[in-house]
């Protein structure tokens, strides 16, 4: 077993308990996608691309009232240590459900009609956490797209780590941690869009991690929106 805290409140990769792993987001790294966006949560590594709105194929899928948003979440073979099949998994579905619901109350697509936004999202290198820092370059490949947005969606989780409520945890405390909390979060409208739980928490356990996600969020929001910024802006001088 790792030790995941020291007597200091030092996490194993050298973290307090309220600090975010390193991000850098870029903005607009795919030529033949309409937005995309790529990102460094920590180690993982992830590409989002959107294409869309678009004609709907098969086209019993479109609906007449507003466009329709799809997401198909991939883990790479090389992504993890143990070679993962490129089929889809069970795994991969179900995070493709969670993420298009987390998007889905932040994309406005009632001027579409019988039109899809597509967002296919590439795990490059998984170190735990990657549903939400791909919700974070899925939300900034979509703005980039031009697709109209109520909100950012920003992503984080929170958890249970050797007694102690932590923010963002990685793939040692994933998995010998005592929960894991993803939240998703509209920081204009102070609105979630997901949050899972794995792991027991006492009531005032949950609610530290409640908030202590949603703050990471707001941090997160804080680095799309200067990636963002720092490709609109920055051409807009040139
Ligand atoms: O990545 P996330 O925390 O959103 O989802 P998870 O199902 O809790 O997976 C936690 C971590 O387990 C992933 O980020 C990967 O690092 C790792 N994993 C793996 O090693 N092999 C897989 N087939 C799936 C996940």
């Amino acid at each position: 077993m790792t030790q995941l805290m020291n007597e200091n409140g030092i996490r194993c990769d050298g973290r307090r308990v309220d600090q975010l792993r390193n991000i850098s987001i870029k903005v607009g790294v795919l030529k033949n996608a309409d937005g995309s966006a790529y990102i460094e949560f920590g180690k993982n590594k992830i590409l989002a691309g959107v294409f869309g709105p678009r004609d709907v194929h098969p086209k019993h899928m479109a609906n007449q009232d507003s466009g329709i948003l799809r997401c198909r979440y991939h883990m790479s073979p090389f992504s993890v240590t143990e070679r993962k099949n490129p089929a889809p998994s069970r795994r991969e579905i179900e995070i493709s459900k969670v993420i298009k619901e987390a998007l889905l109350p932040a994309v406005i697509l009632k001027d579409f009609p019988r039109t899809v936004v597509d967002v296919f999202i590439e795990v490059l290198q998984a170190d735990g956490g990657t549903r939400c820092a791909a919700l974070d370059a899925a939300s900034i490949a979509l703005v980039d797209a031009g697709i109209p947005m109520r909100d950012l969606v920003s992503a984080c989780a929170a958890g249970k780590v050797a007694d102690q409520i932590v923010l963002d945890i990685n793939n040692e405390e994933d998995q010998e941690g005592q929960a894991d909390m993803p939240i998703a979060y509209m920081p204009n409208l102070g609105k979630i869009t997901l949050m899972q739980l794995d792991g027991i928490l006492s009531p005032s356990e949950y609610k530290k991690c409640v908030q202590t996600g949603i703050n990471g969020c707001k941090l997160v929001y804080e680095m799309q929106r200067k990636a963002l910024m720092d490709k609109y802006f920055t051409n807009e001088i040139q």
